[in-house]
């Protein structure tokens, strides 16, 4: 079969073949979809040889209007009705019960039905045209990871479908969230475009389908038969190795070789050879992940590797979604890394160090950035070689004298940098050695934690705040400065909601020490 390439300008040509019973892959904003007619069973039969998608994978039924839905499902739940409010159109599906009319070959079986209305003006005008819904499976072949641009369709489906819509590559570039609200507590059974937290934002509690985070055979029964299949892999085994995104990296670079594919977030680039690595964003960038992943377990099968290792965000917001798209493309062959780090940051003043003792009487291995530096100018020879090369006045007999060292760098910014080039390779060098060594989670103590880029180590991160009345008052108590002197050295620092913007986990430290232990407990850290 010549399959046709079609511009966002021929739509029409799109909407002929398929008012002809035959199959398209159409743009979206999730990943691009096979679309057929819904209502043709001759239509849906192609999409399923197309793809050589197992008969019992039903499919979800696109919409452009609420009509369209009237006709193909049951009723609609209360909780149905406020998704639909919040997130449609967009990247979400809903399960309902299906009507008399909706028709049998795309729910396979089912008593429900599972629509989307999407946002992508291409998919939505095609919809309008067609004046019927169109059913549409990610257009990739089955197995394979979804296809989000255009050059992955014809990589899969050139020669084997009638046509191509070429649109641009797919803005979230994950399939939509799949939510059953059919039961009383709706359950999620497929994470995607629109989060867990989004959802119950709107509709409260939501129960997570088990065959999101784990393995189920495939004989058991399953809410969403898509899920029980191996999914989204890429010609090579894959091992996903999840956990502190450091410790990852470092046992990834210790059990990888030259024959290894690498996928590991932006952050610990550098510690791989280049040649067979990818990264698909930083460890906080989950957005991009999402965009990438696909792309990326795609090139893997460009080039010949033997194996591959990859880091895997946590199962928060998007996470879970690109977390369970990379367990499902290694089938689940998970090796967990355990031991967390959390940050600990916050301004003077604030109690992080009575937070630091609290987190040590609940067995956190907590360690300390300044204790790390003042050990360091003690006793690191290498360290203070460099420091007496570019300042020599604050030497006296070879050995430092700190008071000179503040001085001098507190009067001069350009000095202070130079001072922190030298010691934050040092200091780097020790945090890391303690992160790997460590035994327990990790309360890494650093005042300047996001300006000294330790954040890339940490899992999460606790920022203390605390009104500026009561940080002077303790300050005055505890360095014995006035308030003047105590301003000045505040002055520099960052305002609580640069804390309350970048600390996944907020704690106030306003009154006294009961509350703020409470305030510690409540978080479950
Ligand atoms: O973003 C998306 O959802 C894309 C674009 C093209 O819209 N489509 C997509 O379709 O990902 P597909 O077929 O690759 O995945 C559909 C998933 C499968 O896991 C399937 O089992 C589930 O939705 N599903 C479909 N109908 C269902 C139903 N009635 N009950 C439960 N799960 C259903
Ligand atoms: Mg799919």
């Amino acid at each position: 079969m010549k399959t046709k390439i079609i511009e966002l300008n021929e739509i029409e040509k799109a909407v002929k073949l398929l008012k002809n019973s035959e199959i398209v892959a159409i743009p979206t904003e999730t990943v691009y979809g096979l679309g057929a007619n819904a209502l043709n069973s001759v239509a849906i039969a192609k999409i399923f040889k197309a793809k050589g998608r197992p008969q019992d994978n039903p499919l979800i039924v696109h919409i452009c209007n609420e009509k369209m839905l009237d006709e193909l499902v049951l009723d609609i739940p209360k909780k149905a009705e406020k998704l639909m409010q919040n997130f449609w159109p967009g990247a979400l599906t809903i399960v309902f019960k299906k009507s008399e009319k909706a028709p049998c070959e795309v729910s396979k079986g089912l008593e429900t039905i599972a629509i989307r209305f999407p946002k992508h003006e291409t998919m939505l005008e095609i919809i309008e045209k067609c004046k019927f819904p169109i059913a549409a499976p990610s257009a990739n072949t089955s197995g394979r990871p979804s296809t989000t641009s255009f050059e992955h369709v014809f990589e899969d489906l050139n020669g084997i479908i009638s046509a191509i819509v070429k649109g641009e590559a797919s803005q979230i570039g994950l399939e939509s969230t799949v939510i059953d609200v059919t039961r009383e507590i709706p359950v999620l059974l497929r994470p995607g475009g629109i989060t867990k937290e989004q959802i119950e934002a709107v509709i409260g509690e939501v129960l997570v389908d088990k065959s999101i985070t784990a393995s189920i055979s495939d004989t058991k029964k399953v809410s969403s038969p898509g899920m029980k299949y191996r999914h989204y892999a890429p010609k090579a085994t894959v091992e996903i190795v999840e956990g502190n995104v450091f410790k990852t990296a470092k046992y990834i670079q210790k059990y990888s070789d030259k024959t290894t594919g690498i996928l590991v977030f932006d952050d610990f680039h550098e510690l791989f050879d280049k040649k067979n690595t990818k990264t698909f964003g930083e460890k906080k960038d989950i957005e991009t992940q999402a965009n990438l992943l696909f792309a990326k377990l795609r090139e893997f099968d460009e080039i010949n590797v033997g194996k591959i290792l990859a880091q895997c965000p946590q199962n928060q917001g998007l996470g879970l979604a690109v977390a369970n798209r990379l367990k499902k493309a290694s089938g689940f062959n998970v090796t967990k890394i355990s031991g967390k780090v959390y940050g600990l940051t916050g301004q003077s003043g604030s109690g992080k160090s009575t937070a630091t003792r609290i987190f040590k009487e609940k067995g956190f291995e907590v360690i300390d950035c300044d204790e790390i530096y003042s050990n360091l100018l003690e006793n690191s020879t290498e360290m203070s070689e460099k420091l007496q090369n570019k300042f020599p006045k604050c030497f006296e007999n070879g050995k430092i004298n700190r008071k000179l060292l503040a001085n001098e760098v507190f009067a001069d910014k350009s000095k202070l940098l130079i001072l922190n080039e030298i010691t934050h390779e040092f200091i780097v060098k020790e945090i890391e050695n303690l992160i790997l060594q460590a035994k327990n989670d990790v309360i890494l103590d650093a005042p300047l934690l996001f300006e000294a880029k330790l954040d890339k180590y940490c899992d999460e991160i606790i920022g203390i705040v605390c009104n500026e009345d009561v940080r002077i008052s303790r300050l005055a108590k505890r360095d014995k400065l006035s308030e003047k002197e105590i301003k000045n050295r505040l002055k520099n620092q960052k305002n609580d909601s640069f804390y309350i913007e970048h600390c996944g986990i907020i704690i106030e430290n306003n009154g006294n020490l009961l509350d703020f232990l409470q305030f510690i407990d409540d978080k479950e850290i």
